[in-house]
């Protein structure tokens, strides 16, 4: 089986490729990322040399439907997993078109692509996964189908709902209210790959998960940012009064629900993904100079660090998910609560002092050339 996994140098698509290639163990992952500022080839350098040869890295950017086009000819793919997007907020308010682009456009370049390569007259591609040993074992091996088929899953995000109140959770019936650029152009490819699903009956899931944390994330979003900036003692930044809430899951916990929706989700269904982890900013500010300080043991780090800055444009006040569709269809449950999430991955950053570094200054963007091309 071979999957195409776009974003594959970014956060979660990293993690994702570590987390499936560890999974399934006869599975083949083409990775297509064009290592935008946010993508880091080196973020894949822990590899085994084994799951390497299961792992071929293109460069090139998923609006470019010649390139996709020779992937799907000469890869035989056979599942799409498109996480490549522009995903900062703040940077969709100050420059909306690049987010239009890749998360519009990319998305339905790939969709085409897929509606080719695996229609042929009414029927849709197969493939045969119990030539799978990973998946006999996966449970009662008996139950197992032979065949699924090929599958086009869409990694959206909670944020195409809008904002909600102090009280109630998002669920998958709720109507699309997007307020950011960013998020406006992630419901638009979410109502995209809909219109392929009603219109050509394209097998297609859409995940929807909440904020994510943990190893590999760039330090422009709140965790990283406020964990390194505390840690070069540097102001902590915090939007408005900092009483916004989002609902965190540690990012191996999403990975695994993206790894069932792609296995036994059920065509053309929506589902979100978040463990009720809910906390407001300033507390998750506060945690992590708690944290670093308790394990660095230095003084320096603690509460006048912090700064309360003007707060971002039409800032959402608060996403909660209801995962209760993916818990009761796929049995999907967090593994990790947000206090012991948070502390494996501050133990993540203190030990990865040189993947900073690297990604501060910029250097991470030579890696490739230098040591990766192909
Ligand atoms: P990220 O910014 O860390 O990574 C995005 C990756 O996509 C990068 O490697 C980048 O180089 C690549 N990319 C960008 N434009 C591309 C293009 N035109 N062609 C090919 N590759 C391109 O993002 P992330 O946080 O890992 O998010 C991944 C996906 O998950 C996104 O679709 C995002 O909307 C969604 N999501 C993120 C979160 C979160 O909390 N981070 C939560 C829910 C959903
Ligand atoms: O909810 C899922 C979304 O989570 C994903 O779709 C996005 O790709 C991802 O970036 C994330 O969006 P947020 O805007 O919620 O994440 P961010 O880390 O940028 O901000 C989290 C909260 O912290 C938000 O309320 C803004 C606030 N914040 C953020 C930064 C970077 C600050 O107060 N200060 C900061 O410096």
């Amino acid at each position: 089986m071979n999957i195409l996994v776009t974003g594959c140098a970014g956060f979660i698509g990293s993690n994702f490729v570590y987390y499936y290639l560890r999974k399934h163990s006869e599975r083949k992952i083409i990775g297509l990322d064009n290592l935008t500022y946010a993508g880091n080839i080196d973020n894949l350098s822990g590899l085994t040399e084994e799951e390497r040869k299961r792992f071929t890295f293109v460069k090139g950017d998923i609006c470019d439907p010649e390139l996709v086009e020779r992937i799907f000819n000469e890869q035989d793919i056979d599942g799409v997993i498109n996480f490549a997007a522009e995903s900062h907020v703040d940077r969709s308010i100050h420059d909306p078109q690049i987010f239009l682009k890749t998360n519009v456009l990319g998305t339905q370049v790939l969709l085409d692509a897929a509606k080719k390569h695996w229609r042929s007259g009414n029927d849709w591609k197969c493939i045969d996964v119990t030539k799978d040993e990973s998946e006999k074992s996966r449970s009662n091996s008996d139950n197992l189908p032979s065949r699924k088929p090929a599958e086009f899953l869409q990694i959206s995000t909670d944020e195409v709902y809008g904002a909600l109140g102090p009280t109630g959770y998002f669920t998958e019936k709720m109507p699309l209210d997007p307020h950011s650029p960013y998020s406006a152009s992630k419901a638009s490819a979410d109502l995209i790959v809909k219109a392929y699903y009603d219109t050509y009956g394209l097998p297609v899931n859409i995940t929807r998960c909440s904020n994510n944390y943990g190893p590999y994330q760039f330090p422009e979003k709140l965790i990283p940012l406020m964990i390194n900036n505390a840690l070069n003692h540097k102001p902590l930044p915090v939007y408005g009064d900092g009483r916004q809430i989002r609902d965190w899951l540690y990012v191996e916990d999403h990975c695994r629900a993206i790894d069932l929706v792609f296995e036994d989700g059920k065509s053309g269904e929506i589902y979100n993904i978040g463990g009720h982890n809910e906390r407001e900013n300033i507390y998750i500010v506060e945690r992590i100079i708690e944290i670093l300080r308790k394990k660095t043991g230095d003084s320096e780090i603690n509460e006048s660090l912090i700064k309360h800055v003007t707060d971002r444009l039409g800032h959402d006040k608060r996403y909660g998910i209801d995962p209760t569709k993916i818990t009761q269809e796929l049995g999907w449950k967090p593994k990790f609560m947000f206090d012991e999430g948070i502390e494996i991955t501050i133990d993540w950053y203190l030990s990865n002092k040189e993947w900073m570094q690297s990604v501060i200054s910029g250097e991470y963007l030579d890696f490739y050339n230098k040591n990766y091309k192909i």
